[in-house]
């Protein structure tokens, strides 16, 4: 007779919240706490989660868009688990199927040649500097102020400087930083010809997301084709279809000479990103077979997920979904803005979305007060005036209503509190 699976008992709440003061990280335990956030997730699934202490939660942070196809979507799981019948994280001197897959895949899907597989984000951003360096001979870096692009030593100098400074791996003579939408200072950045890469955020994430001017991303890489500099192009958070293209860089029909990928390619199952980068740039690959290695970078399991992820992502039907469900959460919030002029601002590229509020904390409030009615939503955090609002690609219309229904109430408890105050 077959054995019934034992339930596991529910970890402990104040414990787990104790061990992670004690060996983890005890400032960002404080700091939620100051935002009446202790939140430890437990079961997960689609688009929401639950608190160990049982609360339920709408998700709209998706790590960053790690969950954009949802928590354990059953398809990402169902290739995991085939892979793990089988395979490992494989060998990494040699190839392996799936990786071998979604490299094709990803040169397709970019118009690119040749893929380096990282664990992270960030190393992938690493891999692409290195290989514009490599393939220019020059040493310079040009990032946006408002750009966020990892905590890894390169990518974590691209970004912000004082947060590279304050563990000693930041370069300013190496890593110049230019004001968004600015394309003078751009210009005058790669004026000298000794650039080797740009490195571009396509709507910057951790500023809550402004939008690109019109014309502001396409001169940037003219300025780039003039100057022999690569052009870089971040889309750990705004790719895999959450603009409604399954690149951010398609909403300007801009192709960049080097593609980061991350995040949602790993189904947030198990940890893949990508630089995928052009036959030029990626020339090193055919030179020194050895210049990247990583134990983890391209395993196995994460490749067949992010071939499936992928999938999932280019779907068409897909991405007319998101383009519609953006038209409808628009129309949501525009009509919450009419009825509440805390709201200050709507930035939207489909489902990339920043809310801006009138208080230079106004995000911050929101990530509290939210959290207060069943939403999980981060503020921004180079401008806590704006919150990101980062909904899944295949939440329906009910499950919209029930989020702007929320949104609203929140968004009304702070109003009521601060005319109350
Ligand atoms: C735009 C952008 N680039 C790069 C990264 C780094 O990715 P990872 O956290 O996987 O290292 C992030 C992470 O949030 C990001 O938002």
């Amino acid at each position: 007779m077959k054995s019934a699976k034992a339930t596991p008992t529910p970890p402990d709440k104040a414990l787990v919240l104790q061990r992670s003061r004690d060996h983890l990280f005890p400032h960002r335990i404080e700091r939620m706490a100051s935002l009446g956030v202790d939140l430890v997730i437990g079961r997960r699934e689609a688009y929401r989660f639950w608190d160990l202490d049982g609360r339920e939660y709408m998700d709209f942070h998706l790590n960053g868009g790690t969950y954009s196809l949802g928590h354990r979507h059953p398809q990402l799981l169902e290739v995991l688990r085939e892979t793990l019948e089988f395979a490992d994280i494989g060998n990494h001197h040699f190839p392996n199927p799936a990786r071998a897959e979604l490299a094709e895949r990803l040169a397709a899907a970019t118009g690119l040649q040749y893929s380096v597989f990282t664990p992270s984000g960030a190393e992938a951003i690493d891999v692409a500097i290195k290989s514009a360096r490599r393939y220019t001979g020059r040493r310079k870096i040009v990032a946006l102020e408002q750009g966020y692009h990892g905590r890894s030593g390169l990518s974590g100098a691209a970004g912000d400087d004082a947060a590279a400074a304050w563990f000693g791996s930041d370069y300013p003579a190496e890593f110049i930083k230019v004001a968004f939408n600015d394309v003078e200072a751009m210009d005058l950045a790669l004026a000298g010809g000794d650039v080797a890469a740009v490195l571009m955020e396509t709507i910057p994430a951790t500023s809550g997301f402004p939008i690109p001017a019109p014309g502001y991303l396409p001169a940037v890489k003219a300025l780039c084709e003039r100057h022999g500099t690569v052009y870089v192009a971040d889309e750990v958070q705004t790719g895999m279809g959450r603009t409604g293209k399954l690149w951010g860089v398609d909403c300007w029909s801009l192709k960049p000479d080097i593609l980061v990928t991350g995040k949602c390619l790993s189904g947030g199952l198990y940890p893949v990103s990508a630089a995928v980068m052009s036959r030029e740039v990626g020339a090193w690959l055919a030179e020194d077979g050895w210049g990247y290695v990583s134990s983890f970078g391209g395993a196995e399991p994460g490749c067949a997920v992010g071939c499936k992820a992928l999938e999932l992502c280019a779907d068409p039907a897909t991405l007319a979904k998101v383009e519609s469900i953006a038209a409808y959460l628009g129309r949501g919030l525009r009509d919450i803005q009419t009825r509440n002029a805390f709201l200050v601002e709507i930035r939207q590229q489909g489902l990339v979305m920043g809310l801006k509020f009138d208080a230079p904390d106004g995000g911050a409030q929101m990530t509290a007060a939210l959290y207060q009615h069943g939403i999980w939503a981060m503020f921004a955090g180079f401008d806590p005036s704006v919150l990101q609002f980062k909904p899944g690609l295949l939440v329906d219309t009910q499950y919209c209503d029930e989020a702007l229904q929320r949104f609203e109430d929140a968004l009304s408890a702070i109003t009521r509190r601060s005319a109350g105050s």
